[in-house]
């Protein structure tokens, strides 16, 4: 089977992509943005687009809607973690943590499954950790610089892509999102 991906996000892709490739799938990039609607949580969003999409697109298609949410600052960036990250940043995220000793985060991530004349299915995973004090690392995408995972010492923009997706909130949700495949689709 094929799974399309709908993304602008060239880091989500290269990450998905990877996973899917992996388990033996082929994948094909659409990067169209679709309508993100003012939602309180990452689950509407998704349903929204990919109801959307389907409309478009008459085939099996995947989403990623994601965020980081920071407890002191009250679960912000969370739905709103795109626009954050392209107006203030990383940097920004630093600054409204100066001198905060409770620095604990976590990212989520909520894949969207659709195929023609089913239902659309969701997935979630969840990653914890913590805000570090400085931006490091060059890999990865979006907040990685400035995340360090539960039980590393490292933020994610540190580690190469294939020890990130073992941990993370994408690759949490793939992990269902695939055990799902192997079932609806055993070939
Ligand atoms: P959206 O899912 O397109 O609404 O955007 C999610 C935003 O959250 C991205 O633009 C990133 O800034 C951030 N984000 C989501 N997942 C990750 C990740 O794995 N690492 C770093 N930042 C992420």
């Amino acid at each position: 089977m094929k799974i399309s991906l709908v993304t602008t996000n060239r880091g989500k892709f290269a990450e998905i992509g990877a996973m899917i490739r992996e388990k033996g799938y082929e994948v094909e990039h659409i990067p169209v943005a679709y309508p993100e609607m003012q939602a309180e949580s990452l689950e509407m969003v998704v349903l929204q687009g990919l109801e959307w999409l389907m409309e478009k697109y008459n085939r099996p298609l995947l989403v990623d809607d994601s965020g980081l949410f920071v407890d002191c600052l009250g679960g912000f960036p969370g739905v709103y973690s795109a626009y954050v990250y392209h107006t203030i940043g990383c940097d920004g995220i630093l600054s409204l943590m100066q001198g905060i000793q409770n620095r604990e985060a976590h990212f989520a991530c909520c894949l969207g499954f659709i195929e023609p004349s089913k239902e659309a299915h969701l997935f979630i995973g969840t990653s914890n950790g913590t805000i570090s004090t400085k931006k490091i690392g060059d890999e990865g995408f979006g907040f990685d610089p400035i995340f360090v995972p539960v039980g590393y010492d490292n933020t994610f923009a540190e580690l190469p892509m294939d020890v990130k997706n073992n941990i993370s909130h994408r690759g949490a949700a793939f992990k269902k999102f695939f055990e799902y495949l192997k079932t609806e689709h055993q070939e």
